[in-house]
Protein backbone atom coordinates (compact mmCIF):
# COMPACT_ATOMS: atom_id res chain seq x y z
CA UNK A 1 0.00 0.00 0.00
CA UNK A 2 1.46 3.46 -0.98
CA UNK A 3 1.27 6.10 1.31
CA UNK A 4 0.31 9.32 0.80
CA UNK A 5 0.68 12.71 2.62
CA UNK A 6 0.46 15.01 -0.34
CA UNK A 7 0.04 18.63 0.45
CA UNK A 8 0.46 18.15 4.36
CA UNK A 9 2.80 20.26 6.09
CA UNK A 10 5.60 18.27 8.31
CA UNK A 11 7.86 19.84 10.85
CA UNK A 12 10.82 17.83 11.77
CA UNK A 13 13.05 18.88 14.82
CA UNK A 14 16.71 17.86 14.52
CA UNK A 15 16.80 16.94 11.19
CA UNK A 16 20.26 17.68 10.01
CA UNK A 17 21.35 13.86 11.05
CA UNK A 18 20.14 10.47 11.97
CA UNK A 19 16.38 9.29 12.91
CA UNK A 20 15.52 13.08 11.98
CA UNK A 21 16.89 13.35 8.61
CA UNK A 22 16.04 10.01 7.58
CA UNK A 23 12.14 10.49 9.10
CA UNK A 24 12.42 14.11 7.20
CA UNK A 25 13.64 12.26 3.37
CA UNK A 26 10.75 9.45 4.11
CA UNK A 27 8.08 12.40 4.73
CA UNK A 28 8.97 13.98 1.98
CA UNK A 29 8.87 10.81 -0.18
CA UNK A 30 5.34 10.20 0.83
CA UNK A 31 4.51 13.62 -0.73
CA UNK A 32 4.77 15.83 2.68
CA UNK A 33 6.00 19.59 2.28
CA UNK A 34 8.95 19.07 5.25
CA UNK A 35 10.63 21.85 7.51
CA UNK A 36 13.85 20.38 8.20
CA UNK A 37 14.98 21.70 11.12
CA UNK A 38 18.50 22.07 12.91
CA UNK A 39 19.98 23.85 16.01
CA UNK A 40 23.54 24.06 15.02
CA UNK A 41 24.34 22.23 11.74
CA UNK A 42 23.20 24.64 8.69
CA UNK A 43 25.30 22.32 6.27
CA UNK A 44 24.00 18.97 6.37
CA UNK A 45 20.60 20.47 7.06
CA UNK A 46 20.36 22.68 3.60
CA UNK A 47 22.23 19.72 1.67
CA UNK A 48 18.79 17.35 2.74
CA UNK A 49 16.92 20.26 1.47
CA UNK A 50 18.55 20.21 -1.62
CA UNK A 51 18.23 16.53 -1.87
CA UNK A 52 14.69 16.51 -0.57
CA UNK A 53 14.39 19.23 -3.72
CA UNK A 54 16.17 17.33 -6.29
CA UNK A 55 13.71 13.95 -5.63
CA UNK A 56 10.83 16.64 -6.58
CA UNK A 57 9.88 17.55 -3.34
CA UNK A 58 9.33 20.44 -1.11
CA UNK A 59 11.63 21.29 1.67
CA UNK A 60 12.89 24.14 3.55
CA UNK A 61 15.89 24.48 6.82
CA UNK A 62 15.15 26.21 9.86
CA UNK A 63 18.06 27.18 12.52
CA UNK A 64 16.29 26.66 15.76
CA UNK A 65 17.18 25.51 19.20
CA UNK A 66 14.04 23.83 20.64
CA UNK A 67 14.84 24.59 24.24
CA UNK A 68 14.91 28.31 23.65
CA UNK A 69 10.63 29.18 23.75
CA UNK A 70 11.49 32.19 21.29
CA UNK A 71 13.56 30.19 18.88
CA UNK A 72 10.69 27.46 18.94
CA UNK A 73 7.79 30.44 18.34
CA UNK A 74 10.03 31.75 15.21
CA UNK A 75 10.28 27.87 13.69
CA UNK A 76 6.50 27.68 14.33
CA UNK A 77 6.45 31.02 12.55
CA UNK A 78 8.79 30.27 9.53
CA UNK A 79 6.50 27.10 9.29
CA UNK A 80 3.23 29.09 8.72
CA UNK A 81 5.01 31.83 6.96
CA UNK A 82 6.24 29.50 4.52
CA UNK A 83 3.26 26.44 3.85
CA UNK A 84 0.35 28.20 5.52
CA UNK A 85 -0.68 25.26 7.58
CA UNK A 86 0.80 22.32 9.60
CA UNK A 87 -0.59 18.92 9.67
CA UNK A 88 2.69 16.78 11.62
CA UNK A 89 5.15 17.31 13.72
CA UNK A 90 8.13 14.86 14.87
CA UNK A 91 9.24 16.44 17.66
CA UNK A 92 13.05 14.42 17.12
CA UNK A 93 15.70 16.65 18.77
CA UNK A 94 17.60 14.80 21.59
CA UNK A 95 21.55 14.22 23.08
CA UNK A 96 22.84 12.51 25.61
CA UNK A 97 26.08 13.84 27.90
CA UNK A 98 26.63 10.62 30.05
CA UNK A 99 28.30 10.24 33.35
CA UNK A 100 28.00 8.60 36.53
CA UNK A 101 25.69 9.91 38.62
CA UNK A 102 27.96 10.92 41.66
CA UNK A 103 29.71 12.63 38.58
CA UNK A 104 26.93 14.43 36.56
CA UNK A 105 27.02 18.16 36.54
CA UNK A 106 23.97 20.48 36.98
CA UNK A 107 24.76 21.69 33.86
CA UNK A 108 24.66 18.40 32.04
CA UNK A 109 21.79 17.31 33.53
CA UNK A 110 20.01 20.45 32.61
CA UNK A 111 20.97 20.29 29.09
CA UNK A 112 19.60 17.25 28.33
CA UNK A 113 16.25 18.10 30.03
CA UNK A 114 16.04 20.97 28.16
CA UNK A 115 16.57 19.86 25.14
CA UNK A 116 14.93 16.37 25.24
CA UNK A 117 11.88 17.11 27.87
CA UNK A 118 11.24 20.81 27.43
CA UNK A 119 12.10 20.67 23.85
CA UNK A 120 9.65 18.38 23.24
CA UNK A 121 7.05 20.09 24.94
CA UNK A 122 7.46 23.47 23.56
CA UNK A 123 7.15 21.98 19.94
CA UNK A 124 4.43 20.05 21.02
CA UNK A 125 2.51 22.85 22.37
CA UNK A 126 3.06 25.28 19.02
CA UNK A 127 1.86 22.66 17.43
CA UNK A 128 -1.28 22.18 19.01
CA UNK A 129 -1.93 25.86 19.35
CA UNK A 130 -1.75 25.95 15.06
CA UNK A 131 -3.82 22.42 14.98
CA UNK A 132 -6.16 24.77 17.01
CA UNK A 133 -5.89 27.90 15.15
CA UNK A 134 -6.22 25.96 11.62
CA UNK A 135 -9.13 23.70 12.52
CA UNK A 136 -9.89 20.67 10.89
CA UNK A 137 -8.14 19.74 7.37
CA UNK A 138 -9.85 17.01 6.29
CA UNK A 139 -9.40 16.86 2.70
CA UNK A 140 -6.08 15.84 3.87
CA UNK A 141 -6.35 13.92 6.73
CA UNK A 142 -8.85 12.44 8.89
CA UNK A 143 -6.93 13.81 12.29
CA UNK A 144 -6.70 17.30 13.11
CA UNK A 145 -3.02 17.18 13.57
CA UNK A 146 -0.60 14.34 14.30
CA UNK A 147 2.16 14.98 16.55
CA UNK A 148 5.15 12.55 16.95
CA UNK A 149 7.68 12.53 19.83
CA UNK A 150 10.51 10.43 19.58
CA UNK A 151 10.98 8.36 22.83
CA UNK A 152 13.65 5.47 23.18
CA UNK A 153 13.80 2.19 25.12
CA UNK A 154 14.91 3.98 28.24
CA UNK A 155 11.55 5.38 28.40
CA UNK A 156 11.14 1.75 29.74
CA UNK A 157 15.04 0.69 30.15
CA UNK A 158 16.41 2.09 33.45
CA UNK A 159 19.90 3.19 32.27
CA UNK A 160 22.91 3.13 34.12
CA UNK A 161 25.23 6.05 33.58
CA UNK A 162 22.74 8.01 31.75
CA UNK A 163 20.34 8.69 33.96
CA UNK A 164 19.42 12.19 32.64
CA UNK A 165 18.69 11.25 29.20
CA UNK A 166 16.30 8.20 30.90
CA UNK A 167 14.26 10.66 33.20
CA UNK A 168 13.90 12.52 29.69
CA UNK A 169 12.84 9.89 27.95
CA UNK A 170 10.67 8.72 30.85
CA UNK A 171 9.11 12.11 31.14
CA UNK A 172 8.44 12.22 27.21
CA UNK A 173 5.77 8.71 27.63
CA UNK A 174 3.87 10.77 29.91
CA UNK A 175 3.95 14.35 28.34
CA UNK A 176 3.01 12.63 25.17
CA UNK A 177 -0.22 10.29 27.09
CA UNK A 178 -1.34 13.24 28.84
CA UNK A 179 -1.44 15.69 26.01
CA UNK A 180 -2.87 12.78 23.84
CA UNK A 181 -5.58 12.32 26.76
CA UNK A 182 -6.21 16.59 26.69
CA UNK A 183 -6.49 16.57 23.17
CA UNK A 184 -7.87 13.28 21.76
CA UNK A 185 -11.45 14.82 21.41
CA UNK A 186 -10.32 17.40 18.91
CA UNK A 187 -9.13 14.36 16.91
CA UNK A 188 -5.42 15.33 17.00
CA UNK A 189 -3.59 12.01 17.04
CA UNK A 190 -0.53 12.31 19.53
CA UNK A 191 1.98 9.32 19.83
CA UNK A 192 5.59 8.31 20.53
CA UNK A 193 8.41 6.05 19.09
CA UNK A 194 10.81 4.84 21.11
CA UNK A 195 13.80 3.54 18.78
CA UNK A 196 16.52 0.95 20.70
CA UNK A 197 20.10 0.63 19.18
CA UNK A 198 20.13 1.93 15.90
CA UNK A 199 23.30 2.92 14.08
CA UNK A 200 23.43 6.88 13.76
CA UNK A 201 25.88 9.36 15.11
CA UNK A 202 24.56 9.07 18.95
CA UNK A 203 26.25 5.71 19.28
CA UNK A 204 28.23 4.98 16.56
CA UNK A 205 30.99 3.56 19.21
CA UNK A 206 28.63 1.21 20.18
CA UNK A 207 27.43 -0.18 16.70
CA UNK A 208 30.97 -1.09 15.96
CA UNK A 209 33.11 -3.75 15.75
CA UNK A 210 33.48 -5.60 19.19
CA UNK A 211 31.23 -3.05 20.75
CA UNK A 212 28.40 -4.29 18.22
CA UNK A 213 29.06 -7.71 19.25
CA UNK A 214 28.22 -7.14 22.31
CA UNK A 215 24.89 -4.23 21.61
CA UNK A 216 23.78 -8.39 19.90
CA UNK A 217 23.49 -9.86 23.43
CA UNK A 218 20.93 -7.28 24.17
CA UNK A 219 18.94 -7.17 20.73
CA UNK A 220 17.03 -10.47 20.09
CA UNK A 221 16.46 -9.80 16.34
CA UNK A 222 19.95 -10.13 16.14
CA UNK A 223 20.53 -7.18 14.04
CA UNK A 224 21.11 -2.88 14.93
CA UNK A 225 18.28 -0.78 13.78
CA UNK A 226 19.04 1.69 10.43
CA UNK A 227 17.36 4.88 10.18
CA UNK A 228 14.70 3.67 7.89
CA UNK A 229 13.68 1.30 10.46
CA UNK A 230 12.53 4.32 12.59
CA UNK A 231 11.51 6.71 9.43
CA UNK A 232 8.60 4.35 7.84
CA UNK A 233 7.34 3.74 11.09
CA UNK A 234 7.00 7.81 11.48
CA UNK A 235 5.60 7.38 7.78
CA UNK A 236 2.74 5.26 8.83
CA UNK A 237 2.10 6.77 12.43
CA UNK A 238 1.32 10.50 10.55
CA UNK A 239 -0.85 8.99 7.83
CA UNK A 240 -4.48 8.01 7.94
CA UNK A 241 -3.82 4.19 8.28
CA UNK A 242 -2.88 4.36 12.11
CA UNK A 243 -6.02 7.05 12.42
CA UNK A 244 -6.91 4.81 15.29
CA UNK A 245 -4.10 4.49 16.61
CA UNK A 246 -3.50 7.05 19.98
CA UNK A 247 -1.95 8.08 22.75
CA UNK A 248 0.82 5.00 22.21
CA UNK A 249 4.11 4.02 22.26
CA UNK A 250 5.79 2.31 19.49
CA UNK A 251 8.60 0.51 20.09
CA UNK A 252 11.44 0.06 17.42
CA UNK A 253 13.97 -1.89 18.99
CA UNK A 254 14.57 -5.57 17.45
CA UNK A 255 13.00 -6.88 21.08
CA UNK A 256 15.41 -4.68 23.19
CA UNK A 257 12.54 -4.22 25.78
CA UNK A 258 12.05 -7.42 26.05
CA UNK A 259 14.30 -8.17 29.21
CA UNK A 260 17.02 -10.31 26.48
CA UNK A 261 18.61 -11.34 29.58
CA UNK A 262 15.76 -13.62 30.55
CA UNK A 263 16.09 -15.38 26.98
CA UNK A 264 18.33 -18.61 28.74
CA UNK A 265 15.98 -18.88 32.17
CA UNK A 266 17.49 -15.62 33.54
C1 LIG B 1 20.29 5.89 22.63
C2 LIG B 1 21.40 5.05 22.05
C3 LIG B 1 21.34 3.64 22.63
C4 LIG B 1 19.96 3.08 22.51
C5 LIG B 1 19.83 1.71 23.17
C6 LIG B 1 18.98 5.21 22.44
O1 LIG B 1 17.95 5.97 22.96
O2 LIG B 1 20.28 7.16 22.00
O3 LIG B 1 22.64 5.65 22.32
O4 LIG B 1 22.24 2.81 21.97
O5 LIG B 1 19.03 3.95 23.10
O6 LIG B 1 20.45 1.67 24.43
Amino acid sequence: MQISLDKQVALVTGASSGLGAAAAKALAAAGAAVVVNYNSHAEPAERLVAEIREAGGKAIAVGADVSKEDDVERLFAATIDTYGALDILVANSGLQRDAATVDMTLADWNKVIEVNLTGQFLCARAALRQFQKQGPRSWLSRAAGKIIHMSSVHQLIPWAGHVNYAASKGGIDLLMRSIAQEVGEQRIRVNSIAPGAIRTAINEENTQGDAEKKLLELIPYGRVGEVDDVANAVVWLASDLSDYVHGTTLFIDGGMSLYPGFRNNG
